[in-house]
């Protein structure tokens, strides 16, 4: 939805993802705040519009109208918790790979009544390619700009994804044919 003046909370930002959520949420009105592990992978957050950037979510002042949560583990209860009164915590991924412990007499010391809505772009209302097609636009028109930690060949695809998971890459990793 709209999203102009809303204070939005963004674990994960310095991943591939994170770069996009970051540059189109603050385009469209909405106050970021952008968690990532340190500066230097929080580098271009700044640039793309984040308004403040936390290298712990714990650090993360709130409360937001809306948290977008990719990487489990303790960061989801700390930005629920930082949640406002009947927000909205978008859950899209689990990159620590470790679940996350709920306790429900947390939400009332702030985030009473929030919705936790599980997200996956395979299930989504809108139809994938229109939503490709806007995000290449965008970035033809020079309004996004992806950032690009990493470009070899596909034989290094394995290397690639140990890097990705192992937060070594910032940003999208391409793979090109020879
Ligand atoms: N639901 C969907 O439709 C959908 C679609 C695409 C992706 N996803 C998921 O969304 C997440 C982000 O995707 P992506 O492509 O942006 O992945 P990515 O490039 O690997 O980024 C993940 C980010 O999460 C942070 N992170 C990684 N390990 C962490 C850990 N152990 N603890 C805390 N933070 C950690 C890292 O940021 P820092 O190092 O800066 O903290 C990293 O940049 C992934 O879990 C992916 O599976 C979901």
């Amino acid at each position: 939805g709209p999203v102009p003046g809303r204070r939005v909370l963004l674990t994960g930002a310095s991943g591939g993802v994170g770069h996009y959520v970051t540059e189109l949420a603050a385009a469209a009105g909405a106050q970021v705040t952008a968690v990532t592990r340190d500066a230097e992978r929080g580098a271009r957050l700044a640039g793309l519009g984040a308004a403040e950037i936390v290298h712990d979510v714990a650090d993360a002042r709130g409360p937001y109208d809306v948290v977008l949560e990719s990487t489990g583990g303790r960061a989801l209860p700390l930005a629920l918790a930082r949640l406002a009164r009947r927000g909205t915590l978008i859950w899209f991924g689990q990159a620590s790979r470790t679940p996350v412990t709920l306790d429900f007499f947390d939400f009332f010391s702030g985030p009473e009544s929030a919705v936790i809505r599980h997200f996956h772009y395979l299930d989504a209302d809108s139809r994938l390619d229109d939503d490709l097609a806007a995000l290449v636009r965008l970035t033809d028109e020079g309004r996004l700009h992806p950032e690009i930690g990493r470009v070899t060949d596909w034989a290094d695809t394995a290397t690639t994804l140990t890097d990705l998971r192992d937060r070594r890459i910032r940003g999208k990793a391409v793979l090109t044919l020879s």
